[in-house]
């Protein structure tokens, strides 16, 4: 059975075909933030990520890139190692990578397809109709618009020939029942509508093999060694094999919570796996969701129409975190975004440069010009304008934690949200400073109202670099440093916080004698 603490969360399993482009890193940096703060609620977190390899797309672009018959693995070792790196620098502490040329991965589908066979599942029959390489997906007459894709509106092939189907309709009603039953199984709630809209058409059964001799380049049907599997049925039984190639025990860690994917591939992801879990007898996943595109123009980002914005480059001009931020704060999960470098550089300057960068600079420069650099004793004051400024700002900063945690952990997966209401507060800890003006209190030398609005704006600082340890986490262990702590910014995080009232224990979190480190300016302006 699985563990009650136990939160596993995947992402596709990219094609080697092409170069990591931001599309592929945003879907890993979300699926990374989450995993980030669920292990720091303290669950046993299993993150996977991994590579696709086999499949007619893949054997191609081995052909194209001078690889012959039989050296497809020695083409694809080369680019997951692209994918490796790509993810290494992002920061991406993913728990497994599996790729499925991976031998376990090959018993593992081939067991899941007797399973199937052996409940009647698969069968023989004469497949004619049209295929999207690109996609590597089949299209009935009817999706097919005029011979062209539906999803990347490349020209089909037609394809006639003997080959096993799957028997979806089978389960047609059943996976209706289940999207019924458990309104979170797929998320956003607009994409399930889709999705029950598809099931409201006949479904057609699902061709899953290949003759090896129009393309080899895949896993054997364990029942006819003249065929290979389609490439979809082999990608999505990662998610099972990736636990156990892991070292992991599949009945503590199955089923995932989390099936991290974008619109594009939901229909194989809210459709046919359900299907065929449910054909082999496993349990179903809590959640499988979409999230949108990012598009340069009116276009998807994508290899293919050579429009795509690579991360690292990014990363070498802004740096690693800024980029992790943009993508997640510009849009909120499930919606669309419209890349474009003023986009970028507006939010970098105004979020980080401005408000979040200014916020530590400025208040490390006066905790050092004021009391030495040591964080003073909050003392009692009689300052009543100042007293009230000070519990506007205890009031926003208390119930932060739990607002975020309300918003990562909901069903939307609101991490844009959960963003702004960090910036919100920032925004009050700056508006705190210019309506204090605690340079006009230096001059009358009340210090007793310097240390009290020192201490509001350390406290502001500590959470808000705890809170955003996950999305930054390297930035934010800077700060934590230069807000005079030792280890992680994720350690100063209690989850126990959130199941109880904050007591003013929780507001002081922050020490007398604590000694502040000024540092580099951690995001300089662009
Ligand atoms: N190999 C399949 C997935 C198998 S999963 C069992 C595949 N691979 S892919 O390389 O094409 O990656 C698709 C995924 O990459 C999308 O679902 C999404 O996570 C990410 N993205 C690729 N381009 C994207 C955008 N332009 N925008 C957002 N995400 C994008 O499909």
């Amino acid at each position: 059975m699985k563990e009650k603490n136990r939160f596993y969360i995947t992402t596709p399993i990219y094609y080697v075909n092409a170069e990591p482009h931001i599309g592929h890193a945003y879907t890993q940096i979300t699926a990374d933030v989450l995993a980030r703060y669920h292990r720091m609620l303290g669950e046993d977190v299993f993150f996977l990520t991994g590579t696709d390899e086999h499949g007619n797309k893949i054997e191609r672009a081995s052909r194209d890139a001078g690889f012959g018959p039989g050296e497809e693995k020695k083409f694809v070792d080369g680019i997951v190692e692209r994918f490796k790196a790509a993810w290494q620098k992002l920061d991406i502490e993913y728990d497994h990578f599996i790729r499925t040329t991976d031998p376990e991965h090959k018993s593992r589908v081939q067991d899941l397809l007797m399973k199937m066979k052996d409940r009647g599942d698969i069968y023989s029959g004469e497949y004619d109709g049209c295929y999207c390489t690109p996609c590597e997906t089949f299209w009935t007459e009817k999706e097919a618009s005029g011979g062209f894709c539906p999803e990347c509106e490349r020209p089909l092939e037609e394809i006639k020939e003997k080959n096993y189907f799957f028997r979806m309709s089978k389960y047609q009603n059943w996976l209706l029942e289940h999207l019924k039953k458990d309104p979170e199984f797929c998320m956003p709630e607009f994409r399930k509508n889709e999705v029950t809209g598809f099931l409201k058409e006949e479904l057609n059964d699902l061709c899953i093999s290949r003759p090896k001799s129009r393309m080899s380049w895949g896993i054997e049907l364990p029942f006819d060694d003249e065929y290979v599997v389609y490439v979809w049925f082999d990608a999505l039984i990662n998610y099972l094999t990736g636990i156990t190639a892991s070292g992991r025990d599949l009945e503590e860690v199955w089923p995932a919570d989390i099936h991290l994917i974008a619109k594009d591939i939901l229909r194989h992801h809210a459709v046919y796996w359900p299907i065929m879990l449910k054909s082999a007898g496993y349990e179903m996943p809590g959640t499988v969701f979409a999230h949108g595109w990012w598009k340069m123009g009116d276009e998807k980002m994508s290899k293919s129409k050579g429009n795509i914005v690579d991360p690292l480059e990014l990363t070498e001009e802004y740096g690693v975190d800024p980029v992790r931020y943009f993508l997640l704060k510009a849009i909120s999960l499930g919606s669309d975004g419209l890349y474009t470098d003023e986009f970028m550089r507006t939010l970098y300057n105004n979020d980080l440069a401005n408000d979040l960068g200014n916020l530590l600079n400025r208040t490390l420069t006066m905790v050092e010009k004021y009391f030495g650099s040591v964080a003073p004793e909050v003392p009692e004051i009689s300052d009543d304008e100042q007293l009230k400024r000070s519990v506007v700002i205890k009031e926003a900063l208390i119930p932060l934690s739990k607002k975020v945690h309300d918003k990562l952990t909901s069903p939307e997966l609101q991490i844009k949200e959960a963003l702004d209401e960090v910036l919100e507060v920032i925004d009050k800890a700056n508006k705190y400073i210019e309506r204090s003006a605690p340079w006009e209190y230096s001059k009358k030398g009340r210090t007793d109202v310097l240390k009290l609005i020192m201490m509001d704006l350390l406290e502001v600082l500590r959470e808000v670099c705890v809170i955003l340890s996950p999305v930054m986490p390297e930035s934010m262990n800077e700060m934590w440093h230069q807000l005079g702590y030792e280890g992680n910014a994720a350690d100063g995080f209690d989850a126990s916080e959130l199941s109880r009232k904050k007591t003013e224990t929780d507001w002081r979190k922050v020490k007398p004698g604590l000694k502040v480190k000024k540092g580099k300016i951690l995001f300089p302006r662009m």
